[in-house]
């Protein structure tokens, strides 16, 4: 009989699926995005991935995140394929573990936005390169990279004594954001509804990695308890791509976690509201808070490019590329 395939096994190969995959590295790579911003800033593009390929692959809609990966390629000197599951065989049946053993043997890394987590372990699972998670239903790793360089940036390289709000569903962006907050030692409290509110294992992973550094992770029952003493507030969507049927019941329970003028008179002086976008004006923020000038929205959208460089760097520079590994 034939042997059974196994996994792809490639002990220099690393993945990013959980934030939690780049603790260790997450202060260097902020430095990083930061100073890589700067350089683009004087018009110098270091060439660190010449030569190297970027497999791109998309279950869902995306703006920000395709677009700054495909570009943080281009500027690395490298080369990046988009990959919409609609024209792909694996959106016609062929098996995830197939489909990673065939981009394994083209490209140097997969970035991957599914609808599932599950899916999402087993492109890496199966594949011999390293695999990026671009969003799922469970974690945006790559955008709290990005949030977490904006206010590194806007408090002048440090964490200490700084408070971070969060304002509404317990979704992947909340999972990703409170472990984040937690390795950095940023105290965050989060104001989630009854029912929406993250699992008890997540919670207690993100206060096990902020009580290493002194700091505190909070859920509480109101916008305003959140926003108190924060210095800076941030929101995601309350209806999530995958979330849609759920609309109705949703913009319900959610009514009134907004980020507004009001709420933000609530928070310290000086503090300034965050978004992932793409946005619901009117639903989880005014349009005054996104037009207005206590927000570092635009400056967080731009650094998704300059995150992703970093991560790009770290993980496809000095890895394997392809190879004959998996069977
Ligand atoms: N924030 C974010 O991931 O945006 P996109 O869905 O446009 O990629
Ligand atoms: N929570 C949102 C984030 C979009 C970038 C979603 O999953 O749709």
């Amino acid at each position: 009989m034939a042997p059974k395939a196994q996994p792809a096994s490639t002990p220099t190969k690393r993945d990013l699926l959980s934030i939690l995959d780049v603790a260790e590295e997450l202060p260097s790579l902020l430095r990083r995005a930061a100073e890589l911003r700067a350089l683009r800033n004087k018009g110098k593009l270091p060439h660190p991935l010449e030569g190297r390929a970027l497999a791109m692959i998309f279950e869902k809609p995306s703006t920000r995140t395709r677009s700054s990966f495909e570009l943080a390629m281009v500027e690395l000197g490298g080369h990046a394929v988009y990959l919409s599951t609609k024209d792909m065989q694996l959106g016609r049946g062929e098996t995830i573990a197939d489909t990673a053993r065939v981009l394994s043997r083209y490209y140097h890394g997969i970035c991957y936005r599914a609808f599932r987590w599950q899916d999402e372990t087993e492109l890496a699972k199966w594949s011999s390169i390293p695999v990026i998670n671009a969003l799922d239903d469970r974690e945006h790793p790559c955008q709290i990279v990005a949030d977490l360089q904006t206010l590194w940036e806007r408090w002048g390289g440090k964490f200490e004594g700084r408070q971070l709000a969060y304002i509404g569903d317990g979704n992947n962006v909340l999972r990703s954001l409170m472990y984040g907050a937690a390795i950095v030692g940023l105290d965050f409290v989060a104001a989630i509804p009854q029912g929406y509110r993250p699992d008890t294992e997540t919670l207690a992973k993100a206060r096990e990695l902020a009580a290493k550094k002194g700091s505190k992770v909070e859920i509480v029952d109101t916008p305003k308890a959140a926003a108190r003493g924060s210095d800076a507030l941030y929101t995601d969507v309350w209806v999530s791509m995958g979330d849609e049927a759920e609309a109705a019941q949703r913009k319900e329970a959610f009514h009134g976690f907004q980020i507004n003028d009001l709420l933000l008179g609530h928070a310290k002086d000086g503090a300034f509201a965050l978004h992932d976008l793409p946005a619901h004006r009117g639903e989880e923020i005014s349009d005054s808070v996104m037009d207005g000038e206590h927000q570092a929205i635009w400056d967080q959208a731009e650094n998704r490019l300059h995150a992703q460089k970093a991560i790009l760097e770290l993980l496809l520079r000095t890895r394997p590329g392809p190879a004959r590994r998996a069977r």
